[in-house]
């Protein structure tokens, strides 16, 4: 039976994978080159510095651990700058009514994001009270698609993995959640998010009959 529900947060709660894209463009654009769309998906639920090394790659560009420190500050510099104008109601479409309507149902929810910057922005959408368990990266430490932030998150709220339902709009978490041994709904595009037990194109398409639904596939 399915007791816990555990939130990606960027992309998945609030839209700022895009501000994340639009930081690490600038960065790149920087150093002399670009990056695609396409290739933004595989930055996804990855870390700061992960995602670093992939662009460096992409850009064939070689730096030093210091410089590359340096680098990821500077990212983080701009992309905070972004976040701190998030108000409440900003959320993506449905993700607090979704959140509000499971926990009244009695599941218990917590969020698991790479993000060491999900504290900030769930403050200042005011919405920190509807988790009853908050692993983000400053608590975990290997990275989606390792599922140590959702195996955290499941034992935190008292659920098993097996119990336990994941919501990523990327494909590393999705990968995650299966290590986990956990039910994954994909926040996204079907073609994008193959290996999730059902795809939606947002949490305002969820309900409890959905969520109750993945009861049916054995985990
Ligand atoms: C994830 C994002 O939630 O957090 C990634 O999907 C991001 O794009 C990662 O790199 C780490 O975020 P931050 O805020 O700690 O740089
Ligand atoms: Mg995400």
């Amino acid at each position: 039976m399915i007791k816990a529900c555990l939130f990606d947060l960027d992309g998945v709660v609030v839209d700022t994978a895009v501000y994340h894209y639009k930081a690490w463009k600038k960065l790149a654009n920087s150093l002399g080159f670009d990056f695609t769309e396409v290739q933004n998906e595989e930055l996804k639920g990855v870390s700061r510095m992960d995602s670093l090394k992939k662009i460096l790659a992409w850009g064939g560009v070689s730096k030093s651990g210091e410089e590359m420190n340096a680098l990821a500050t500077q990212k983080n510099e701009w992309y905070v700058d972004m976040i701190q104008q998030i108000k409440p109601g900003e959320e993506l479409p449905g993700a607090k009514e979704f959140l509000q309507k499971i926990r009244e149902a009695g599941y218990k929810t917590a969020l698991g994001s790479a993000s060491k910057n999900a504290g900030i922005i769930l403050n200042n959408l005011g919405i920190t009270n509807l988790f009853d368990a908050i692993i983000d990266g400053n608590s975990v430490t290997h990275s989606k698609p390792d599922p140590e932030v959702f195996l955290k998150g499941a034992e935190a709220v008292g659920v098993q993995p097996n119990e336990s339902v994941v919501f990523e709009d990327a494909v590393a978490g999705i990968e995650a959640a299966i290590a986990g041994g956990m039910y994954s709904v994909g926040i996204g595009q079907p073609e994008v998010l193959t290996k999730a037990d059902i795809v939606v194109p947002g949490l305002y398409d969820m309900s409890i009959e959905k969520l109750k639904s993945l009861e049916k596939i054995s985990k």
